[in-house]
């Protein structure tokens, strides 16, 4: 098992950069899929989602490049529809795969997906969305088998905008005939990058980024280049372990839009913040104060940040309330931090927390990726010696 051993205490001071976003290469590759041609992608982040990702894609017969933050997928030879059940349990956007799959060839066999434990993660509203497309689905000894004669553009109304069932909906249309229409269609940024990407490859796509999306079935793609757009969560997360070792810095390669929420509950703790084009300036305040965080679908505040604001509002003076709406096991992190020596309460889909003036060493477990880095926040703060909160 990896492990992380950080020594706190120090105030975090410089400039850095963000990365391409994890979120947006992993439907942007399923994308490559429906080509059959070569896609080549530029900015994709060098992380383990997706190393599994190109993994699935290799079993599946495309091959796979990567020459550092460069990624080319060759998808002409695919050889089997079915993506091996111990790698859709690695990781839960695994299950966008399937609608590239069906999307090209009207079948595909999956399992259900597996990914980091934040509570109950069905595809139900993947799976409605696919039968409205006309594709049957038989669920049989743990697999789900898609099959269509073809597939033909409905409309789709989403009880819930689902990031991913917004993707796969998408992916699964690309090529079918006529018009689909989504409806409370998640808006998060990564949905508007994959549109772009789609639409350069040759799909006709519109709406992406408000809760209506069209999408015009087309014949064939072609060979693309793409950029993977800025992490936004990991830019929020930099901000975030800056603002709680009271440091200063630059973080360069942020889309300020995409993070506006982020920065403006990081403004109400008492951080100073610049944003210039695409570079972020934040100072911390030795006196940061406790705030109410809400998570809710884009453009709300991001469920990926309530975590590591956690972590954060452990440290700020007063009383702090976070109230998680999107995924029931997200407090996971709280009883770790409780390790350190952090006071909080947790009541259903709410947390109080008060602030305390340190933390201290323990060895703790990451229980979920945002989890843990809520966990490296809190370690850069511990021992920390000036003791004003
Ligand atoms: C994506 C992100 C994840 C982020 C989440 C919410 C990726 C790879 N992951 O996850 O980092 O935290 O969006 O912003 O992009 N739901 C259903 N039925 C479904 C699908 C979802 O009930 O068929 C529910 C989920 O249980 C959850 C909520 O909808 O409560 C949001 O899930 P969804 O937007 O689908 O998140 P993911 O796409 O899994």
């Amino acid at each position: 098992m990896s492990s992380y051993i950080i020594e706190g205490g120090k105030k975090l001071e410089g400039e850095t950069y963000v990365s391409g976003s994890k979120n947006a290469s992993l439907p942007i590759m399923a994308a490559s899929i429906l080509s059959g041609k070569t896609t080549k992608l530029y900015n994709v982040p060098d992380i383990y989602d997706i190393k599994f990702t190109s993994d699935i894609l290799k079993v599946l017969g495309c091959t796979v490049k990567r020459n550092k933050n460069k990624i080319t997928i060759n998808s002409k030879q695919i050889k089997t529809h079915e993506i091996p059940d111990k790698l859709m349990r690695e990781m839960r956007s695994s299950v966008i795969l399937a609608g590239a799959i069906i999307g090209r060839f009207k079948n595909a066999v999956f399992s259900y997906p597996g990914g980091c434990d934040i509570g109950s993660r069905p595809i139900d509203l993947h799976l409605q969305g696919f039968k409205k497309l006309g594709i049957n689905i038989i669920e049989e000894s743990g697999f789900i088998k898609c099959m269509a004669d073809k597939i033909v553009g409905a409309e789709i109304h989403l009880d819930f905008p689902s990031v991913g069932a917004t993707e796969n909906l998408m992916l699964a249309s690309v090529l079918a005939e006529g018009e689909t229409i989504i409806k409370n269609a998640a808006r998060e940024p990564e949905i508007q990058d994959l549109q772009e990407m789609l639409n350069k490859m040759g799909a006709n796509i519109e709406g992406a980024g408000t809760g209506i999306i069209r999408i015009k079935g087309v014949k064939t793609l072609k060979d693309v280049s793409y950029t993977i757009m800025p992490d936004r969560i990991e830019a929020g997360t930099l901000l975030c372990s800056i603002a709680i070792t009271r440091g200063k810095g630059i973080i360069r390669n942020v889309i300020p839009e995409h993070i506006a929420p982020i920065i403006a509950k990081l403004e109400e703790c008492g951080c100073k913040i610049q944003v210039n084009s695409d570079i972020i300036k934040i100072e911390s305040n030795n006196r940061l104060k406790g705030i109410e965080i809400k998570t809710m679908p884009y453009p709300g505040f991001p469920t990926d940040m309530q975590s590591v604001f956690g972590a954060l509002l452990t440290t700020a003076k007063g009383t702090s309330v976070i109230i998680e709406n999107i995924f029931e096991n997200r407090f996971k992190y709280i009883n770790e931090l409780k390790r350190m020596g952090a006071k909080a309460t947790i009541e259903g889909k709410m947390a109080v927390m008060k602030g305390v003036r340190k933390l201290s060493n323990a060895e703790v477990n990451s229980t979920d990726l945002r989890g843990g880095a809520a966990l490296i926040l809190a370690g850069l703060f511990a021992n920390r010696k000036n003791k004003s909160k």
